[in-house]
């Protein structure tokens, strides 16, 4: 296999503001560094819409140097220790949620209950050492629809030294933003669609921009890490112009790597594809949205160079990441009801409200982040085997997303292929599961919809391994 110069398409990806192909997204590995890596969170202005700049963006930069653009994509390695600050240089408390990543109770990022609030011109530092690879992403835990809407939503990278070579790697943050006309921010949300589907942005967006183009070898094998970040929006991915194969989902490989077809990913989701690029120059591989009556561009990939004529069936698979399986003829099961409510006020939060709740979970709607939360859900015993029945008794569909815990889709009455363990579960309307877990990392876990709305209206609560 001829090697690929990753400098030559370093240069070229820059050249097209796509400084994030390659991996080249600021990498950040801890490893040896004696001090942590500064996280700052921070205003910036950034241009997104095609009509003016946006002012009082949020994103993270690494050190103590002003960042503008996108929240750096953070390298790790697993089974080595991480450290970061949260160094907090916006003007309301924020902490940082590591989604996905199945580690210490105490670094989960939720205020209340695992950490305190860090307020502006406070630190925090998190260390934790990432028991599984794959693709991962990170975010705040506190006034998320207002925080994560303005910018605050990064990817990880948790490499394993023994993942398959590929010729390029990108990786795409795919959200979307509320914009009104010069690029300012407009509300965040409106209440009708909260209690509906969620309120979606006006400007689409992958790493920032709108319909990015990325220079890739020509037959290679790209590793595309993709992550939903959006807090409303589900893909639904497709690929034109060239083949790929999903290798993982939400950070854990697929047992059979299958073709990429239609795919739907929820906020919280991630997907990552082995893209075999075409053999000539210049050609482009498309990647859509087809969810809705009018599919559009997410991001492209052009080939470049002379065809190094790659093979799908030639990467080998991903190792499986070491999630313990459930012992079902011992496990308890528990239920889980999904249903909205009659609107009530929401108890004020330190980490913000939108004013009431609507949505419930076994008919108790989380009033928000206080001192007193409600009860666990359910209390579980560590080491012993769980499955969820989780019920969705409304007409939309929600990413429900579980800290903390890997759990394994083993039965639904709407879906025929089941994923590998998950950290977010996309329920359809009327969808019923069954999701099995070992109950084998102590703590509080929260366990809420990734349309934040939902989140904070109500479709929020927790369990407590003990
Ligand atoms: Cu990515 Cu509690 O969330
Ligand atoms: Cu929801």
């Amino acid at each position: 296999m001829p090697m690929f110069s990753r400098r030559r398409f370093l240069t070229s990806s820059a050249a097209l503001g796509g400084a994030f192909a390659l991996g080249a997204g600021v990498a950040a590995r801890a490893g040896a560094a004696p001090d942590p890596q500064i996280l700052a969170a921070q205003f910036a202005e950034a241009r997104i819409a095609a009509d003016g700049v946006t002012q009082r963006v949020m994103t993270y930069g690494l050190g103590e140097a002003a960042h503008a653009g996108m929240p750096p994509v953070l390298r790790m390695r697993k089974g080595e220790r991480y450290r970061a600050r949260l160094v907090n240089r916006l003007d309301e408390p924020t902490t940082v949620h590591w989604h996905g990543l199945r580690i210490d109770n105490a670094m989960d990022g939720v205020p209340e209950m695992t950490q305190p609030y860090v307020y502006p011109g406070d630190r925090f530092d998190y260390t934790f050492t990432p028991p599984d690879a794959g693709t991962f992403w990170y975010h705040p835990h506190c006034n998320t629809l207002t925080q994560m809407g303005r910018g605050l939503t990064g990817v990880i990278v948790v490499e394993n030294p023994d993942d398959p070579a590929f010729n390029a790697e990108v990786v795409l943050n795919l959200r979307d933003w509320r914009l009104g006309a010069g690029g300012g921010f407009i509300d965040p949300f409106k209440p009708r669609d909260a209690a509906r589907g969620g309120t979606y942005g006006t400007v689409r967006t992958a790493n920032w921009q709108r319909e990015p183009a990325y220079d890739v070898p020509a037959g290679g094998i790209v590793r595309v890490r993709i992550a939903a970040t959006d807090v409303t929006r589900i893909y639904t991915l497709g690929l034109e112009g060239a083949a790929a194969a999903v290798i993982a989902l939400d950070g854990n490989p697929v047992e059979a790597p299958f073709p990429l077809d239609r795919l739907d990913v929820g906020p919280g989701q991630r997907v990552d594809l082995a893209l075999r690029m075409p053999e000539s120059e210049g050609a482009c591989a498309t990647l859509g949205n087809f969810r809705g009556s009018a599919p559009w561009t997410i991001a492209r990939f052009r080939a470049v160079g002379a065809s190094l004529k790659r093979d799908l069936r030639d990467v080998a698979p991903l190792a499986a990441n070491p999630v313990a399986e459930a012992d079902l003829s011992t496990a308890t099961r528990i239920a889980i009801d999904l249903t909205a409510t009659a609107e009530h006020r929401a108890t004020p939060s330190i980490c913000g409200s939108l004013g009431y709740t609507f949505w419930a979970i076994n008919k108790v709607p989380w009033p928000g982040d206080t001192a007193d939360p409600v009860a666990p859900l359910e209390e579980l015993k560590l080491g012993r085997s769980y499955v969820l029945d989780v019920a969705n008794r409304t007409p939309h569909a929600h990413p429900i997303h579980l800290h903390g815990l890997s759990f394994r889709i083993i039965a639904s009455n709407k879906r025929s292929f089941l994923p590998p363990p998950t950290d977010t579960i996309l329920l359809l309307p009327d969808e019923q599961a069954q999701l099995a877990l070992v109950a084998d990392n102590p703590g509080d876990w929260v366990i809420h919809c990734h349309i934040i709305e939902h989140q904070k209206t109500g479709m929020t609560a927790y369990l407590r391994v003990a």
